[in-house]
């Protein structure tokens, strides 16, 4: 009988926060980076829409799509077996009111196979959370620095209203989701609400006191192009060796060294 793999599903998670075995989510866009995110055993694996920066080199995450989000998170579903996948649901979906969101959560929850959405928002988007749970689609928070309000929070910066942060996550926890990412808060405060709250928190700049930590899969290995923030921590220099790997091949094309025998046919 062949063994079917069988994924991290929602009581895996509460099941990790109760035992305090630290969880682990990495961001994924496409199948080749799914399949080595998968294989190594990480909890859950984030189709973010932070697609529109390392993939799309765009300025932000605003221009991330609906469309954009369903291709990918279609992809990385297909290409992985263990890991829960959790699909980011692009702005503005959450501030259309419950209806739109709930609209937009399911194409994501039909046209992926996704375990769950993640949503940016405060206090203020506790209904629209509760909205999507009640359709039965699991809802991950994302509180601290929302990448979606950069313009309104000033830039990509540390968040340190305790209180507010404090409020935001416990509303989400309230409506029903299943985890928060905490993004960019200090660590005393997101070790204050990983303490309060019933659900597994993911810190992200956030310390070292979260459930589970989460980053983006191009800063893990080195292939971000653009500033890498300083909570990262480089576990390869995925850009030099590929740089190093290009080089060499022009330089084999140019001197006529590649093609050789070995890779020649006929
Ligand atoms: O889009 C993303 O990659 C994210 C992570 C930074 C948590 O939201």
């Amino acid at each position: 009988m062949s063994h079917v793999p069988r994924r991290i599903a929602l009581p895996d998670l509460a099941a990790a926060k109760q035992d305090q075995r630290r969880l682990s989510m990495v961001t994924a866009y496409d199948w080749p980076t799914a399949k080595l995110v998968d294989g190594a055993g990480i909890d859950c694996i984030l189709v973010g829409d932070s697609v529109a920066m390392v993939v799309a080199g765009r300025e932000s995450t605003i221009p991330a799509t609906l469309e954009q989000m369903i291709y990918h998170g279609e992809i990385v579903v297909r290409a992985s077996a263990h890991a829960m996948v959790v699909v980011d649901l692009p702005f503005p979906h959450q501030h259309l009111g419950v209806r739109s969101a709930v609209e937009a959560c399911a194409r994501i929850l039909k046209e992926t196979g996704c375990q769950g959405v993640k949503l940016e928002g405060t206090a203020g988007q506790a209904d629209v959370i509760a909205g999507i749970v009640a359709a039965g689609i699991p809802v991950m928070g994302h509180v601290g620095l929302r990448p979606q309000a950069v313009h309104q929070l000033g830039g990509y910066r540390m968040q340190r209203d305790a209180e507010r942060l404090m409020a935001d996550s416990l509303a989400a926890a309230d409506a029903g989701a299943f985890a928060v990412v905490l993004e960019c808060v200090p660590q005393e405060v997101a070790r204050t609400i990983t303490a309060a709250l019933p659900i597994p928190t993911f810190g992200i700049g956030a310390g070292p006191h979260c459930d589970g930590q989460v980053l983006v899969f191009h800063d893990l290995v080195g292939l971000s192009l653009e500033r890498v923030p300083k909570f990262v921590r480089g576990y390869a220099d995925s850009k030099t060796t590929i740089a190093a790997a290009l080089g060499r091949w022009r330089q084999d094309v140019e001197s006529r060294d590649f093609p050789g025998p070995a890779e020649t046919r006929g």
